[in-house]
């Protein structure tokens, strides 16, 4: 058996399709609040945790794969195989502000607020641009309009939550899709079962 931690939210839906696809189906629970799960089959167990914990589970060996954003694997320092990228849940990481002309037109320092720290301050500081984070866990959106911050670096999908704080985008960092992680001792110790996931999987991306 092997064990499969999904990041809740955004990515799960996309994920469990993609695993049923290639034919690794939940029977039961799907909908329920259980953060446990079996396979049909009983050879998988999902785990549901929140999508930063995706890469402590799977780096810890409690998980032998995880499915997660490649914007979560950015911001991690996780030390992960990364044999896939699965292209499900594509988004953009961008520095958005209501200003399209923010970068130029802020005085003094550029106060960023973001969800991804790692990201935002390996953007700026590689164009040599001083800014202080402030670190939020969500609904960094509000930020700009309540004087909170200049910027913000986050997510965009739709693009329907900037148009709806009145933000627009000032620059695109990087893409993300969901990408399928693998314990380094897992790869080895499970070599048939793992392989036999990502043959799975690869068939189908
Ligand atoms: C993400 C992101 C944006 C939103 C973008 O938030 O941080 O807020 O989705 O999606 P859109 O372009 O389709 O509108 P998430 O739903 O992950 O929750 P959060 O508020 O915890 O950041």
């Amino acid at each position: 058996m092997i064990t499969i931690a999904i990041g809740k939210g955004r990515m799960q839906e996309s994920a469990l399709a993609l695993l049923a696809r290639a034919g690794i189906c939940l029977n039961e629970g799907v909908n329920s609040r259980r953060l446990a799960l079996m396979d049909e089959t009983r050879q998988y167990r999902f785990i549901f945790v929140k999508p930063a914990d995706v890469p402590v589970y799977v780096e810890h060996g409690i998980a032998d794969c995880g499915i997660v954003g490649r914007d979560v694997l950015l911001e991690s320092e996780a030390d992960l195989l990364l044999p896939l990228d699965l292209g499900i849940s594509r988004c953009r990481i961008v520095v958005a502000a209501v200003d399209p002309q923010a970068m130029t037109n802020v005085q003094g320092m550029i106060r960023v607020a973001t969800k991804y720290a790692q990201i935002a301050r390996a953007h700026f500081g590689a164009r040599g641009i001083p800014v202080e984070i402030i670190q939020l866990s969500g609904s960094v959106e509000l930020a700009p309009a309540l004087g909170l911050a200049d910027m913000i670096v986050d997510l965009v999908e739709t693009g329907v939550t900037l148009r709806e704080n009145g933000l627009t985008v000032v620059e695109e960092i990087a893409e993300s899709t969901g990408r399928l992680v693998v314990n380094r001792a897992s790869y080895q110790l499970k070599s048939d079962e793992v392989s036999k996931l990502i043959r799975a999987l690869e068939d189908l991306v």
